[in-house]
């Protein structure tokens, strides 16, 4: 068997990238752990920025997205119930952001996927093994059914997220990894009640960080800060509600509508970089290569610059003979990622508790105010908020 990419992992990375590759007749095969219906139930990111609006529309996947995607001019920081709004599309000479679920986006990158002519997806493949990528003769070792198989491949692209095989099977001495654990996580409850405001509200409170996100009119996506320690089990519906209540200024939390959880899950907080991103002719793309803590809502936007960046490159080697995009592809995508890693912990930093001295909280709300007061402090947040540009020289 042998394909032009190999791609582990059928998350949003592998499906939009083996997309874009296909529009330029690049033939790739995908190797999925799970099955599609598990794949498309994991309720993960929910804000897309420009870059991977763009990307979906290029990939021709953006129809239904356009149609049912909710854009965002702006967002709302409450700080000990003050409330202020930042005007993204404002401060950034009107960019916005659209609230899309990654549920949908999935389901959408799968419609076209596993009707492509040009991509073939393997589910409930069993330990995929990359391997000859260091030596030039990329393949991947794989079970499916029972029998044992082997792609062989131009170029592998690791796009199997952060417990993936594809980072596993560099060598150690090849790989700096640069990692931040934070000391709580993120409760998330999703729920078939209209959200309690237009836009998106952040709140730093005395009780923890709080999060009032949304999918649509009528379903909203709330996140509280929790221990590492916290179980789901001790977090009934109604000790949810009552919790993300009292984090809200009383004009909010008093329109709140409340209603049985769809879903609920505590999702740990992790900055995390791998360097570099590109080993021989394995590629790492998306979650593989770097985690951010969910507070800027950038994950998924970040692993958007990387699909982006290696599907330019792969495109100017095949259509043109060119590698010199390959050789540029993990320090261009670096750079971004570095920024939004750095914007990521910043927001994160100033927004939930840390449990230190009484001069943390202080020092945040002097942040805050200081933010708030500033036009310049504003563009920031808007300018980062909103997502930071792809590297127009690379192509
Ligand atoms: P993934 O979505 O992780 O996809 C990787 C795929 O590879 C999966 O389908 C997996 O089954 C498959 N795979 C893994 N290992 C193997 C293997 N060995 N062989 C074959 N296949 C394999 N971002 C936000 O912006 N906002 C959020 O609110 C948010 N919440 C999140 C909550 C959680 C619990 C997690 C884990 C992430 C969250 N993120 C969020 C981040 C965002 O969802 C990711 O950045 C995004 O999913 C990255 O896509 P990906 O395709 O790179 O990786
Ligand atoms: C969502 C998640 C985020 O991390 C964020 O910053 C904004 C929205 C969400 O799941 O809707």
């Amino acid at each position: 068997m042998h394909t032009q990419v190999g791609i582990i992992g059928g998350g949003p990375s592998g499906l939009c990238l083996a997309r874009l590759l296909s529009l330029a007749g690049i033939e790739s095969v995908i190797l999925e752990r799970h099955d599609r219906a598990h794949v498309e139930a994991r309720i993960r990111a929910g804000i897309l920025e420009q870059g991977m609006i763009e990307l979906m529309r290029r990939a021709r996947v953006g129809d239904r997205m356009d149609r049912e995607g909710l854009l965002h001019d702006g967002i709302v920081l409450t700080f000990d119930g003050r409330v202020e709004r930042v005007d993204l599309a404002g401060l950034t000479g009107g960019k916005q952001v659209m609230v899309y679920g990654q549920t949908e986006l999935t389901r959408d990158l799968y419609d076209a996927v596993l009707s492509d002519a040009n991509i073939t997806v393997v589910f409930e493949a069993r330990d995929v093994q990359p391997e000859g990528f260091l030596e030039g003769r990329p393949a991947l070792e794989f079970g499916k059914d029972g029998q044992q198989h082997r792609l062989v491949c131009d170029w592998i692209a690791g796009c199997d997220g952060y417990h993936g095989a594809s980072r596993a099977a560099v060598p150690r001495d090849r790989i700096t990894e640069f990692e931040r654990v934070y000391p709580f996580g993120w409760l998330g409850l999703l729920a078939e009640t209209p959200p309690v405001h237009d836009e998106l509200i952040y709140s730093n409170h005395e009780r923890g960080f709080a999060l009032c996100s949304m999918r649509s009119h009528t379903r909203s996506r709330y996140y509280v800060q929790v221990g590492l320690d916290e179980k789901l089990e001790d977090w009934p519906d109604d000790r949810f509600w009552d919790e993300i209540r009292r984090r809200l200024p009383e004009r909010f939390a008093a329109k709140m509508v409340t209603g049985p959880a769809i879903e609920k899950s505590i999702a740990p907080l992790r900055s995390f970089v791998a360097e570099p991103l590109r080993f021989g002719k394995l590629f790492l793309v998306g979650d593989a290569g770097h985690i951010v803590p969910p507070t800027g809502a950038k994950g998924l936007n970040l692993a958007a610059s990387d699909m982006y960046y290696l599907s330019t490159a792969l495109i100017a080697f095949y259509q043109q003979g060119r590698s010199d995009l390959l050789d540029r592809y993990s320090e261009t995508a670096l750079r971004r990622i570095w920024a939004a890693v750095r914007f990521s912990w910043w927001f994160t930093s100033i927004s939930h508790r840390f449990g230190g001295d009484a001069i943390e909280r202080r020092i945040q709300l002097a942040e805050f105010d200081y933010l708030m007061g500033s036009t310049a402090g504003r563009t920031t947040i808007a300018e980062n908020y909103v997502g930071l540009a792809f590297d127009a020289s690379f192509r």
